[in-house]
């Protein structure tokens, strides 16, 4: 039997009051990070006796919400992250957003939601793009795109909500950091702690980032950029950061990374940079990283870089490292030669300008 969802078409109304050019273009001047939202939004609702339903790209509006709604107090919620950049030939391009799409089940599944089809993911995100394509920021901006899915059933029993929304929404970004390229410097909590085993660490949903913001505002509080997290176990291994994998570049040129043990997000900048830097013939090592190690090797001079990657950041280098105790420096709070060449490296093939040679480039035709 065919469903509703077999046959789901989007409905597009365009937005009747968009942005005027002129105020977007001016906004484009000093972009920052996730504050200048595009005109449209793209919408799906799910229900336990229609499944996928009532699709829809419309003008970017809130959304009326009991004040029982199931998010509102059990936090089932989840996300994605993702960019549409401008290439220098013109394209409208996404990368890699089959590996968001299934991302975005892996946390769903985790969180006791409804899966959504892929190429439903993929369709509201390419049809977001499309109506809003003169969001993406020529240069070096981009188009952030993200997808989300909440529980909006109102009912205040502990179980699976038997209702969700699952929304895209565009921003145009610039970079992450206020300090541009600089190297970061970060925080190692050890008070803290993001996830344990069994718990949802692997997963992108909101309660990780809730859970990480008090140890994010003890970072800001020590002048730091970033918080990185130690396992919750043994408060000894280094796992990532607040929205970010962790990289290091050892004395021999390999590289360690953490390992995807369920406590950490799998980064597809991680997975990206992984592959360049074994195509170039690097070792890189999928290991624990004790944070007392990274300190001895900071001081021995066996750690040559740090760096965090991300969707949002891409590459930034890890300057400095802060913690109760103290604080050590890494290239001399500069941003080193392997950090340089491996975000040279994604970022051309990012935005078009190096040959896509592992088909990571979806390129939005007509757009
Ligand atoms: N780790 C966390 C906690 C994140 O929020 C992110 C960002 O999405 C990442 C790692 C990097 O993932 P990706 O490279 O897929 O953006
Ligand atoms: C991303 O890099 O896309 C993230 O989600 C990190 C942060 C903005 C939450």
């Amino acid at each position: 039997m065919r469903t509703e969802q077999d046959t789901l078409s989007f409905d597009i109304t365009p937005n009747a009051n968009p942005m005027p050019e002129a105020d977007r273009l001016e906004a484009f001047k000093a972009l920052g990070f996730g504050t200048l939202f595009s005109d449209h939004m793209a919408v799906i609702r799910w229900s336990a006796d229609r499944g996928w339903h009532s699709a829809e790209v419309t003008a970017r509006a809130p959304f009326p919400m009991d004040p029982a709604s199931a998010v509102l107090h059990y936090a089932q919620e989840i996300f994605e992250g993702m960019k549409s950049y401008r290439t220098a030939d013109g394209r409208a391009v996404l990368f890699r957003p089959e590996e968001n799409a299934k991302r975005f089940n892996d946390s769903a599944r985790r969180m006791g939601m409804p899966e959504l089809p892929e190429e439903l993911f993929l369709e509201a995100v390419d049809k977001l793009v499309e109506i809003d394509a003169k969001w993406i920021p020529e240069g070096e901006g981009s188009l952030y795109l993200r997808p989300f899915m909440f529980a909006n059933e109102s009912f205040l029993g502990v179980r699976p909500a038997r209702e969700y929304i699952f929304c895209v929404i565009a921003s145009s970004v610039g970079p992450y950091f206020k300090g541009g390229a600089k190297p970061v410097t970060i925080w190692a909590s050890k008070t803290f702690t993001r996830a344990a085993h069994g718990g949802t660490g692997a997963a992108k949903c909101g309660g990780n980032y809730a859970a990480s913001l008090i140890a994010q505002a003890e970072a800001a509080q020590h002048g730091c950029d970033q918080v990185v997290f130690l396992d919750a176990a043994e408060k000894k291994w280094v796992e990532e950061l607040g929205g970010m994998n962790v990289f290091f570049v050892m004395e021999d040129g390999s590289l360690v990374t953490p390992p995807l043990t369920g406590t950490i997000l799998p980064g597809i900048t991680r997975n990206s940079l992984i592959k360049l830097a074994r195509d170039e013939g690097m070792t890189v090592h999928e290991r624990l990283y004790s944070f007392e190690e990274w300190q001895a090797d900071a001081a021995s001079g066996k750690l040559k870089e740090a760096f965090a990657c991300g969707t949002a950041a891409v590459v930034a280098a890890i300057g400095k490292v802060k913690f109760t105790e103290g604080e050590f420096e890494i290239a001399d709070g500069q941003t080193g030669l392997v950090t340089t060449k491996l975000r040279e490296q994604l970022v051309s093939i990012q935005r078009g300008r190096s040959n896509d040679r592992y088909g990571w480039l979806k390129v939005l035709d007509g757009v």
